[in-house]
């Protein structure tokens, strides 16, 4: 175990299964030099200080990323059809983030996740009669495919005002902003997505038109109306901007805790048998528990990275000004120091609410409501309506490599419909 590399890190049998590596380089070295200007912090002490250490720890990291994975001439001239990226929230630092992130905050609170609630319940049951209905027939369910990801598209989509055939256009989007972020892409596909950026402005813009003329009850009407403390409403190209990182940090991460959850929960039948308990109970407490041991487990958004800013010492490792660091919360929720017996899934772990799996400090999940409810009604509606959950015979799950983000794209499971 103690022979992988440090430098291996970004290889993409690693990335796809990194918890060899985490369990080899916590111990020894909570902060990995990957090479001259790039590290990685992978306990749940240090990771939890950077992010407080936003002097030092910058997210202003967009220009450091582009700059090191310099943009092809030929994105960048499909790029300036479009609107040029802003930063607003996850590549902002104050004032500005403090800024958009009070505008947002606005925008996405609880009274709004609480008003869809009901809505959420009627998609989440809708979904399963699908997917039962599809099963009774002989077909395939794969249940990324038919629950994990419609589930926050149509969330996120009900937002931005699309319905029906549209939603097939958030997922096409997400999935370019995503491949975008990662960067472990072929140039066609970089072409593509960039392709796919474009398209998702026009069609945003033409919705921020019409909610200047006619103001309606979402999110993006809170956007478009937004205005704090007196100061000016926001531009075209910053709302284009939130709404793509809604979409990205919202859309796959949460399809990724959905199946993630559901596979841990199969392989763990002792798990499964409290979780139907607490759904059938309507014990509230111990689902939200099963959610948080869930997210801290899989932690979609398993790291991001940081810039240095200044010249700055971690966990005794001297990090030089201009260094990339990437503050790994997957490996940090899963740290024995905090965690015992770190990669057992414990729905009833005591602390597994104290997670990083969406981050900490100014640059927490905004979202993090909003999935943890989907989450939540998700797996209690799963589970009262459905029972013996399997993997379909044959399939082994795994892992595409993606920098910042992991995930199931696929999971065909069986299941019975409840008595
Ligand atoms: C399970 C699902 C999710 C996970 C694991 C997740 C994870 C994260 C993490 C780790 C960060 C902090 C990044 C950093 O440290 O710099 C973050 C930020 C963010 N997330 Fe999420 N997220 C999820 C769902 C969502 C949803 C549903 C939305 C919105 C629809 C969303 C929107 C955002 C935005 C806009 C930011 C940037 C906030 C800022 O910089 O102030 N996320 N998310």
């Amino acid at each position: 175990m103690n022979t992988i590399a440090a430098s291996s890190f970004f290889e993409p049998q690693v990335i796809a299964d990194p918890f060899d590596y985490y369990r080899a380089w916590l111990p020894k070295s909570p902060v990995v030099q990957l090479s001259e200007t790039m590290f990685l912090v992978l306990s749940y002490d240090l990771c939890a200080q950077a992010t407080g250490d936003v002097e030092t720890f910058s997210n202003n990291f967009q220009g450091a990323l582009s700059g090191a994975m310099a943009e092809d001439g030929d994105v960048a001239a499909i790029l300036a059809e479009g609107w040029p990226q802003v930063d607003t929230l996850l590549t902002a630092d104050p004032p500005t983030h403090t800024r958009f992130r009070k505008l947002v905050n606005l925008a996405f609170s609880m009274k709004r996740v609480a008003a869809i609630e009901e809505d959420m319940r009627g998609v989440v049951i809708e979904l399963i009669e699908k997917m039962a209905a599809a099963h009774e027939s002989g077909a395939e369910v794969d249940f990324v495919r038919d629950f994990g990801i419609p589930l926050p598209v149509a969330m996120i989509a009900s937002q931005i005002g699309m319905t029906g055939d549209d939603l097939d256009k958030v997922k096409r989007w997400s999935d370019a902003f995503v491949d975008r972020l990662g960067r472990m892409i072929p140039k066609e596909r970089e072409l593509e997505c960039a392709r796919e950026v474009v398209e998702f402005q026009h069609f945003v813009k033409a919705k921020i038109d019409e909610r200047r003329a006619n103001r309606t009850d979402d999110l993006l009407s809170d956007l478009v109306y937004a205005e704090v403390d007196g100061e000016r409403p926001l531009e075209d190209a910053e709302i284009l901007s939130i709404m793509q990182q809604l979409m990205v940090a919202g859309n796959e991460t949460t399809t990724s805790a959905l199946a993630g959850g559901l596979l841990q929960l199969i392989e763990n039948p002792d798990q499964m048998a409290k979780a139907v308990a607490a759904a059938d109970t309507g014990n509230e407490r111990a689902i939200i528990n099963l959610v948080e041991e869930v997210l801290r487990t899989e932690s979609p958004t398993a790291g991001m990275w940081r810039i240095v800013l200044k010249d700055a010492e971690l966990g005794g490792v001297n990090i030089p000004k201009g260094a990339m660091v990437q503050l790994r919360y997957a490996a940090a929720n899963r740290d024995p120091a905090k965690y015992p017996d770190p990669d057992r899934f414990d729905i009833e772990r005591a602390n597994a609410r104290s997670h990083l799996a969406f981050g900490k400090g100014i640059h927490m999940c905004v979202g993090n409501m909003l999935s943890r409810k989907e989450m939540a009604v998700a797996y209690t509606e799963l589970l009262k309506r459905l029972t013996d959950f399997r993997v379909a015979d044959g399939h082994v799950p795994s892992w595409p490599p993606n920098m910042l983000l992991r995930g199931l794209t696929t999971l065909p499971i069986s299941f019975r419909r409840r008595a």
